[in-house]
């Protein structure tokens, strides 16, 4: 399932209602997390799919540390949809064939130092139509504890229907919230700490409740693809939720597709520096074990991640659109700023920044991120960039006056 029809109506119903049903969302204690800064590491689906099994995933696993991407901040190895097999006459699920174990996959991941991630359903079937947790919640966090799983991507699937039945814009928020809580309680009584990912395409502003519930991330949009078009649509619809994310509770444009082929390394420095700047969950979505030398460097860089992972937590935004030419800016720890330029263009285009639109006096010292290269201190920056680029900069936090 790629597509779900009916958020957008459903966003504009009910408006008034949903706020203050937010508003008291908000308002709700923030849990302590499992993720303090926005999740890494690798998901089977936007590469494998459904071909995915215990030999795959133990290669990703060693690739994630011989590449050297393990040492950058990637730690999560996350098996996403198809590993599901039956239940036994308890009601105790078991993976099918393509996963023998998955209590020695587990210790696998764990003894190479990374984390290993679950996907399920609060349907009764997932999107690719296997076994779902409905009415099986307990007992499925109970046997991912007992497994040694630690992230769990809850996958909206057959419950959609309902959802977007619902008459009302709170009916449909109550009957998720009621879904993803039922999930967040079990994980809680295993007593094993994990990640909790809620996915359900952005269906009824999840970014307004999504936290109370207990996510520690959550989708903000339909699945993303490994076409330039799909990825920028994609990044550039997180317009304005930044101020729904707080450190540890992260929007989640969906995971990447750096090194699946569909776009250049031109295309790919643009889609991880718009999710950085998005402080974006860097799930790599691509083979680990057949990476060129350029998707590594991509997927590896270490000022891009320093951005994604900036302690501050403080997702960034538009500051303005000329056309097809955007300028978005994140605001990091100790009063540096990320700033991405943006074009979207088929053909080369200067595009500028002053340090004034950024809301800082005179000069600031400038870094370009991807080059790795001090640009020294400019009031007005000004270059070509890229069709379908971006130059990427950290404007270094002025020192008091
Ligand atoms: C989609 C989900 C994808 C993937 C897939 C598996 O609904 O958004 O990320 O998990 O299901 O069937």
């Amino acid at each position: 399932m790629t597509r779900r029809i009916g958020t957008a109506l459903r966003v504009g119903m009910g408006a008034l209602a949903a706020l203050t049903w937010a508003a008291a969302a908000q308002a709700a204690p923030a849990a302590a997390t499992a993720a303090p800064t926005p999740p890494m590491g690798w998901n089977s689906w936007n590469h494998f799919a459904g071909k995915i099994d215990d030999a795959t995933v133990r290669a990703q696993a060693d690739a994630m540390v011989a590449s050297g991407l393990a040492r950058a901040g990637y730690r999560y190895i996350n098996i996403d949809d198809t590993w599901e097999g039956e239940r036994d006459a308890q009601g105790v699920i078991h993976a099918n064939s393509k996963f023998p174990d998955m209590k020695a996959l587990a210790d696998y991941v764990h003894s190479k130092g990374l984390k290993l991630g679950i996907y399920s359903s609060p349907g009764a079937k997932t999107c690719a139509g296997y076994a779902g947790s409905l009415g099986h919640e307990a007992q499925d966090a109970r046997t991912y504890a007992e497994w040694g799983i630690d992230y769990l991507k809850y996958d909206l699937c057959s419950l959609t229907p309902s959802v977007e039945k619902a008459a009302t814009l709170e009916q449909g928020q109550a009957i998720e919230a009621a879904a993803y809580e039922k999930m967040r309680n079990a994980i809680k009584a295993t007593g094993r700490p994990m990640v909790y990912s809620l996915c359900q395409y952005g269906i009824n502003q999840t970014w307004r409740w999504g936290a109370s519930v207990g996510g520690d991330l959550w989708r903000t949009t339909g699945d993303i693809s490994d076409r330039f078009s799909r990825m920028i649509q994609i990044g550039l619809s997180q317009a304005g939720l930044a101020k729904f994310q707080k450190p540890g509770h992260w929007n989640d444009p969906d995971m990447l597709e750096v090194g699946n082929g569909g776009m250049n390394a031109t295309e790919y420095r643009t889609h991880m520096s718009l999710w950085a700047i998005l402080a974006a969950p860097l799930l790599a979505g691509n083979d680990l074990t057949k990476m060129s030398p350029e998707t590594l460097a991509i997927l590896g860089d270490k000022g891009v991640i320093a951005i994604d992972q900036d302690p501050m937590g403080r997702q960034g935004d538009r500051l303005h659109a000329e056309g097809p030419l955007e300028t978005w800016t994140r605001p990091l720890a100790g009063g540096a700023k990320a700033v991405g330029l943006f074009n979207l263009a088929d053909r080369p285009a200067y595009m500028q920044v002053t340090t004034a639109e950024l809301g800082l006096k005179g000069p600031a010292a400038l870094h370009d991120v991807w080059a790795d290269k001090d640009l020294g201190k400019q009031t007005t920056y000004r270059a070509i960039v890229p069709a379908h680029g971006v130059i990427l900069l950290r404007v270094a936090a002025k020192p008091a006056a």
